[in-house]
């Protein structure tokens, strides 16, 4: 049975091993899994994976937010298979074929998320890309036609905004996993950062969200330990409450 714990994701966003370790150390009985990022990844590689994995009940997202050709990425994703992270991204792209290689190469051993749109870019942003206009004036609809595009290459789900986990539930059905990051509980003091698409923890859990990325309001707040399990409180008065 999933506990509110369970849906929190700390994102290891720490340059050195040693802190990783001190982190996991503090937050492994607060929170479902340790999200490994490029940060990180860089600097330890699997091994940090293997010794979180060994060192408590906690499990690894893998968030290397691979974006490349289909074979390169099917190359990568043989290696993390052997891992046992629970989840690894992978960006949506332009089609299904990086993504239909990277599910066939997870062998089931490890989920695979397409990451939509990045919470951190604005429809401002989009369309300064370049983008056609509608997407900049509601981005949920380049999150969408990302997520049919990920769920079309079979992966257990997608990294998107609390806003939009409803509208992707609704569209691809309530196995399809949605990891949201971008998360602000409303507490006084809790900045945006540089994040654009925010929601807090039970407005998230309520539109669907499966896992909720929270890294700075838990890593900057004076008691860490206190701040997780506030926001698992919270994600519990929701569970509580049947969504
Ligand atoms: O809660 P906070 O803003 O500190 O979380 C930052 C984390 O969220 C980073 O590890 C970043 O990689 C992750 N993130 C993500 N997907 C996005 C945006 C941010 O996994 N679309």
């Amino acid at each position: 049975m999933k506990s509110a714990k369970d849906y929190i994701i700390f994102p290891l966003d720490v340059p050195s091993e040693d802190s990783a370790k001190k982190w996991v150390k503090q937050l492994s009985r607060h929170v479902g899994l340790f999200k490994v990022g490029l940060e990180l990844f860089v600097r330890t590689g699997p091994d940090l994976v293997r010794w979180i994995l060994e060192s408590g009940d906690a499990g690894v997202f893998l968030d290397l937010k691979f974006h490349d050709i289909p074979a390169t990425v099917s190359r990568a994703m043989s290696g993390i298979a052997e891992l046992g992270a629970t989840f690894t991204t992978v960006h949506c792209g332009e089609t299904p074929a990086m993504l239909k290689a990277a599910v066939e190469a997870g062998e089931k051993k490890v989920g695979v998320l397409g990451v939509t749109v990045l919470t951190s870019v604005s429809g401002a942003d989009i369309r300064q890309a370049g983008f056609c206009p509608e997407y900049g004036e509601d981005i949920s609809r380049l999150v969408m036609k990302r997520a049919a595009v990920a769920h079309v290459a079979g992966c257990a789900g997608v990294v998107c905004s609390g806003q939009e986990a409803m509208v992707i539930k609704k569209a691809f059905g309530k196995d399809f996993i949605t990891v949201t990051p971008g998360i602000r509980p409303a507490w006084d003091g809790v900045s945006a950062d540089d994040q654009q698409r925010i929601t807090t923890p039970a407005q998230a859990v309520r539109n669907g969200a499966d896992y909720l990325v929270i890294g700075r309001p838990i890593r900057n707040a004076a008691d860490p330990q206190s701040a997780a399990a506030r926001i698992a409180d919270e994600i519990d008065s929701v569970i509580k409450d049947g969504k």
